[in-house]
């Protein structure tokens, strides 16, 4: 009788080989079989380590090319829009209105692409602050809410025991905003968004990053479509994009990305197709503890103190030295950083220095600012880029302004590190 044959199935290497007697006659074969399993496993985790490897080498050399684009682009586009503001300000008639008005929209919709390549390219100017997940997620409720659709749902429940992060709070608003749209567009039928966060102490092999030491995880899951397992490598690319011309730029998981990296943390994305997205960003944990709200009016005004303009680029100085005049402030205004110096020591009255910090030249505007803040304790000082190297920036202490800035944002930046106490903004 015969018995039912097991069958195990397993990945194997054979070698036959024919056996000769002394005078080269076939006397039969010999084979060896090997199980393999675990070399076949191996090989795969390798392969699959090279691929993650290529993938994040590719993210890499794009941010380089698209930070070098975007930098360029954001001193003419402070041009254009600068001027476009003065020349409102001048204009009364409705035609030459209306056109200056579409100058200023079309340098508007310049600096929104240029300000998400820069944040993939991990060169925007960052201003982290201290904040508790649980307070600012529920802040941004509605604008999220906003940005989903009626038939989705949306669920916030951050704990209250989560650590304190350091992340840019524009930045971080732009990005959720970024991953419900994309939840939106994966859900037509509707379906339902879930933020959530938990504290977790991160181990080297657990990101492509080798991050390590605690991390807050901002979880977003939806219940969509999900993602192809071939375009998943993809997804955070600039450009890269499934989408219908005009609906997707293929920029909005690039911020992403861009932002959860330079605030020192990363982002990972799984999907299954049918079986929705899950979203999660680690950003550090900060021991420092949650930073005041400020409380600042919307139409700040100007003042009447001297403010240094220090900035390299003569078109950019123009209009910059016609802005601090409108908002009502003295302005006086040099190339250089050691020119700066210069006149500080002359014994000059100054109030606020205010530079860019990427000036050719032994001393930059970082460097300056620093050396303000060692020998003229009393001059307050505000940074201006259109492109910062994150390090520098996040541990320096001293306020960044994004370029290109609207006169509005200016005035309250102003006024805001006017404001602070040295001791206080010196950290
Ligand atoms: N939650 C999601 N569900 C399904 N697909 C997604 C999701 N998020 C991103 N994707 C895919 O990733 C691509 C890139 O996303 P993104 O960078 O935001 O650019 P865009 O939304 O402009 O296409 C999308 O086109 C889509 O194919
Ligand atoms: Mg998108």
């Amino acid at each position: 009788m015969a018995r039912p044959q097991r069958r195990l199935a397993f990945f194997a290497s054979v070698v036959i080989d024919a056996m000769r007697d002394e005078g080269g006659k076939l006397i039969g074969f010999a084979k060896i079989t090997r199980d393999i399993t675990e070399r076949r496993a191996a090989e795969e985790k390798l392969r699959r380590a090279q691929e993650q490897l290529a993938q994040s080498q590719k993210l890499e050399a794009l941010g380089q090319l698209t930070g070098g684009i975007a930098h360029d682009f954001n001193n003419m586009l402070m041009v254009v829009s600068g001027n476009a503001q003065i020349l409102k300000k001048r204009l009364r008639d409705a035609r030459n209105l209306r056109a200056v008005e579409s100058i200023e929209l079309a340098a508007a919709r310049g600096e929104t692409l240029t300000r998400q390549l820069l944040a993939f390219s991990r060169r925007q100017a960052l201003n982290p602050i201290v904040i508790s997940l649980r307070q600012r997620v529920a802040e941004f409720r509605e604008l999220l809410v906003s940005s989903a659709r009626g038939d989705i749902k949306l669920i916030i429940e951050i704990p209250r025991n989560i650590w304190p992060v350091a992340v840019d709070v524009h930045e971080l608003e732009l990005a959720l905003v970024n991953l419900v749209v994309n939840s939106r567009d994966a859900m037509l039928e509707g379906g339902t968004i879930t933020i959530t966060a938990k504290n977790v102490r991160l181990r080297p092999e657990d990101t492509l990053e080798h991050l390590s030491g605690e991390f807050v995880a901002l979880v977003l899951s939806d219940t969509g479509c999900g993602i192809e397992a071939d375009v998943l490598p993809k997804v955070f690319e600039p450009f890269f994009t499934t989408k219908q011309l005009e609906k997707g730029t293929g920029l909005g998981l690039s911020q992403v990305y861009g932002l959860s990296r330079q605030s020192g943390g990363t982002v990972t994305i799984s999907s299954e197709q049918g079986a929705g997205t899950t979203v999660i960003l680690y950003l550090p944990r900060s021991h420092s503890p949650v930073s005041d709200r400020r409380n600042i009016e919307e139409d700040s005004p100007g003042g009447n103190e001297t403010i240094l303009l220090v900035e390299d680029n003569p078109d950019v100085q123009e209009v910059a030295a016609m802005l601090l005049q409108q908002l009502g402030y003295r302005v006086l205004h040099v190339q250089s950083p050691n020119a700066a110096l210069q006149l500080l020591a002359s014994g000059e009255t100054v109030d606020l220095v205010f530079t860019d910090i990427m000036m050719p030249g032994e001393v930059d505007g970082m460097a300056l600012a620093r050396q303000v803040k060692e020998e003229y304790p009393d001059i307050a000082v505000l940074l201006t880029s259109g492109y910062a190297k994150a390090a520098n920036t996040r541990e320096s202490g001293f306020p960044v302004l994004r370029k290109p800035y609207q006169i509005s944002t200016l005035a309250r930046a102003i006024r805001d590190v006017l404001a602070t106490e040295p001791a206080r903004l010196l950290t």
